[in-house]
């Protein structure tokens, strides 16, 4: 074979930064193992319904703009059967024993993106099939562009599961394995929403369950294991840091991004690959949109407070928590009557908390005791007033999603959830103008165990005169000074 001085230059570089990929990720060693995810696939097996197929697919590329895609981010039900990163894949795990064309058994196939040099050179690493049976421990993988010619009786299933598809993945024309087309072949192999007419298909047996995979993957996500529950309480001590080191180094006059950066640079440091969602930072009036995200006040003031929800992802899991603090670091009389009223209801919650408590209980003690205070407050006429200030709920489930799958009603040992309630009077409210533009939010998270709770999140102070302590520390960013931005404007 004749290589030109371009392909030698290709070759070089992609077997140099595969290296490289494979050092790093070698250098750290608490990711999931491929026991966990085995055990996992193990466990979907067991809850599948007789003579039945679970069907998974991975997320779709998203595209930023013109030529470039948004960080992918794996479908969390296919990481956590898999921990496969990459687009463009199938899974299928088999209640039962299958047996193919040469007489081998398998309960399960995984349909990967095919190794390919030039692809890898520019976007990284690809597992390959082979990567996919030797790491991931599935024996049948295969490239994706096999699944179109992969002989699959699905008529023979009692029960086909799979979710049901949205209308907003992109077809690579060129790619016969991409996610358009897998799904477009899986369609047609099940005879599923196809019209007979266009894709030959004809609607096969009626086997197919778009609604219980959802409530088996709620069942096991919501029970976090011991491998789970090392990583979450990770990326949940990294998000409290964050929180404590900027209550070390809030001052007025800094932009709201800034206070975004500090907590996102502690992130990574510790090596957090991501922020769980889109980190929310907003003062004063801002704080009351609740997922504020544009950040975009570049002059925080001095008698405002600062409500800061953010989330460190650490190998997939991500924390949720929120910290509401004066700008100044004394709260006035009126934010820490707000604060302090939060901090109740959210105390209250959290110390009722354990086996068999149900979200609905926390939620309506939680809003009981808002409903009560603000009636105290004068800031609603009375308890039972109908208002907006207290908007959401109290509670959810995280994992590798930050409002992660489980059941809704008694919580049990190895959940892992947020109470998180909040005071928001937004700038012309019905009520004093004293009262205008608090917005308070305090979110911990809460393992629920065998017989109560453990507060994951108590790095970071909750209770509003210990907050006043700590900013009182000095930070070592009061020596981090740089050039002035100049410009003509
Ligand atoms: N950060 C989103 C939430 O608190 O649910
Ligand atoms: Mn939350
Ligand atoms: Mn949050």
């Amino acid at each position: 074979m004749k290589f030109s001085f371009k392909t030698f230059l290709i070759l070089i570089t992609y077997t140099f930064s595969g290296f490289l990929l494979l050092q790093a990720q070698e250098t750290r060693k608490d990711y999931l193992s491929s026991d966990f995810h085995k055990g996992r696939r193990d466990l979907l097996r067991e809850k599948l319904p007789a003579n039945s197929v679970a069907v998974f697919f991975a997320s779709p590329v998203r595209n930023r703009a013109n030529d470039v895609d948004f960080v992918y981010h794996q479908d969390p039900d296919l990481f956590y059967l898999t921990g496969y990163n990459e687009p463009h894949a199938v899974l299928l795990v088999f209640k039962e024993e299958q047996k193919d064309g040469q007489g081998n058994n398998y309960n399960e196939i995984f349909f990967v993106q095919p190794r390919n040099a030039q692809a890898e050179m520019w976007t990284g690493r690809r597992l390959g099939f082979g990567g996919a049976q030797e790491k991931i421990g599935i024996l049948s993988a295969f490239n994706n562009t096999d699944f179109k010619a992969y002989d699959i009786d699905f008529e023979k299933f009692d029960k086909i599961l799979f979710y049901d598809f949205q209308n907003d993945v992109r077809d690579n024309a060129r790619d016969e394995g991409d996610l358009f087309s897998l799904i477009q072949q899986f369609k047609t192999k099940v005879g599923y929403g196809v019209e007979a007419n266009t894709l030959g298909a004809e609607p096969k047996k009626n086997n197919l369950d778009l609604t219980s995979l959802n409530t088996i993957m709620s069942e096991m996500r919501g029970i976090k294991t011991t491998e789970e529950l090392d990583l979450i309480r990770k990326a949940v001590f990294i998000s409290t840091v964050g929180q404590v080191e900027v209550m070390k180094a809030m001052k007025p006059g800094m932009t709201e991004t800034e206070v975004q950066g500090i907590h996102e640079f502690v992130f990574k440091k510790y090596g957090s690959e991501y922020e769980g969602y889109p980190s929310i930072v907003g003062a004063g009036n801002n704080g009351c949109i609740l997922h504020y995200v544009e950040n975009a006040e570049i002059d925080i003031k001095s008698d405002k407070m600062i409500l800061m929800d953010l989330g460190a992802e650490y190998h997939g899991y991500t924390a949720d928590v929120t910290r509401t603090i004066p700008i100044d670091g004394k709260f006035s009389k009126e934010e820490k009557a707000i604060y302090d009223l939060v901090y109740k209801a959210q105390e209250a919650a959290i110390q009722m908390s354990k086996p068999g408590t149900t979200f609905g209980e926390i939620g309506a003690l939680a809003k009981d005791i808002i409903n009560k205070g603000l009636a105290e407050l004068g800031i609603i006429p009375n308890e039972n007033a109908r208002h907006l200030y207290f908007p959401h709920g109290l509670s959810h489930h995280i994992g590798l999603d930050v409002h992660d799958k489980g059941p809704y009603g008694a919580m049990a040992e190895n959940m892992v959830i947020t109470v998180e309630p909040g005071i928001y009077i937004p700038e012309g409210s019905k009520c004093d103008p004293k009262w205008w533009g608090i917005a308070v939010r305090i979110e911990d998270d809460v393992l629920i165990t065998k017989d109560g709770f453990e507060l994951l999140s108590s790095f970071a102070p909750r209770k509003s005169d210990e907050i006043e302590a700590l900013m009182k520390q000095s930070s070592p960013l009061e020596q981090f000074t740089l050039p002035a931005l100049k410009g003509n404007k």
